[in-house]
């Protein structure tokens, strides 16, 4: 589907032909390109819903340069394809035109005080344009008399708090499922980035999966998280350039300055990271303690 009403009108007719009272939609929002993460997001939404709707929109919104937004890699037969093989049942693939028919929209969701750090920090805006995106594609695919699932992967912890937030605050009526990394046989999280990365870059990428489960081990053993041990780890990989690693509290992303560094560590955080590998800039986060 390229436009909001061929999927509004595809949606509605394949909820209908479920005869169930209250059938369930499940919302894939994606930029394409996809690999096998992405494959994660949409095999859950078609464990858990009746109709299953992926979207595919490179959204200028979100890009810093121009350059990143044109060099972003266009695959839509390979997605299709992948889509496929999962089981979805609709892709809306809309042009910009479609999406922002007055052009630049005037008038955009701004993400607040939880956007100006970590990722927001190192990219200015692009939380707000991902926002504004995301609350589109949420009221597009809305379906009337039917439950509403969109998912989204906990790699991109950031923007799922941000989203959880949104549609928390606005009252949108979709229920978000984040959906966990899925990672590579040598742990590194997928992402379209990875392949842009050299055979020795890569290498030296999974010091970050590594400093991660260092972490997450102490995190389970109730032991201190001595992160400054974890810093000297990345620091030894040359070719590695650490942006940030945080230890933060899961919903309001503000770091943990207690119940971290030497004491036993017993509560609920999130260790999240950002490093540039050559010319890639990675993140990837694991959960310490209970969900
Ligand atoms: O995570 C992504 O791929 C994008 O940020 C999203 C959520 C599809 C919005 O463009």
């Amino acid at each position: 589907m390229t436009t909001a009403a061929e999927l509004r009108e595809a949606s509605a007719r394949l909820l209908q032909e479920t005869e169930l009272t209250l059938p369930s939609l499940g919302l894939v929002p994606t930029m394409g390109a996809l690999h096998a993460g992405h494959a994660g997001l949409a095999t859950a939404a078609r464990a858990a819903n009746d109709v299953v709707v992926a979207s595919i929109f490179v959204n200028p919104l979100q890009f810093g340069e121009q350059a990143d937004l044109e060099r972003y890699p266009r695959t839509l037969d390979a997605d299709l394809e992948l889509l496929g093989q999962c089981g979805v049942d609709l892709v809306f693939a809309p042009s910009a035109a479609e999406m922002y028919p007055g052009g630049e929209p005037q008038v955009r969701i701004r993400s607040g005080p939880l956007a100006d750090k970590l990722e927001g920090a190192a990219r200015p805006g692009h939380f707000d344009g991902m926002l504004t995106v995301v609350a589109k594609l949420l009221h597009v695919a809305q379906p009337p008399g039917a439950r509403f699932r969109a998912y989204f992967g906990q790699k991109d912890a950031q923007q799922l708090v941000l989203i959880r937030r949104m549609v928390g605050d606005l009252n949108f009526p979709v229920e978000i499922v984040g959906v966990p990394t899925v990672r590579a046989s040598d742990g590194l999280a997928l992402s379209s980035r990875n392949q842009f990365l050299s055979g020795a870059e890569r290498k030296a990428a999974l010091v970050l999966p590594r400093a991660l489960r260092l972490l997450e081990g102490r995190a389970a053993r109730h032991e201190a998280l001595d992160p400054d041990s974890v810093l000297e780890m990345l620091a030894s990989e040359r070719s590695v350039s650490l942006d940030y690693l945080e230890i933060v509290d899961p919903e309001t992303l503000e770091p943990l300055a207690f119940n971290c560094r030497h004491v036993p560590f017993t509560g609920s955080a999130l260790a999240v990271i950002a490093a540039r590998v050559g010319a890639v800039r990675l993140i990837d986060n694991v959960q310490l303690g209970p969900e």
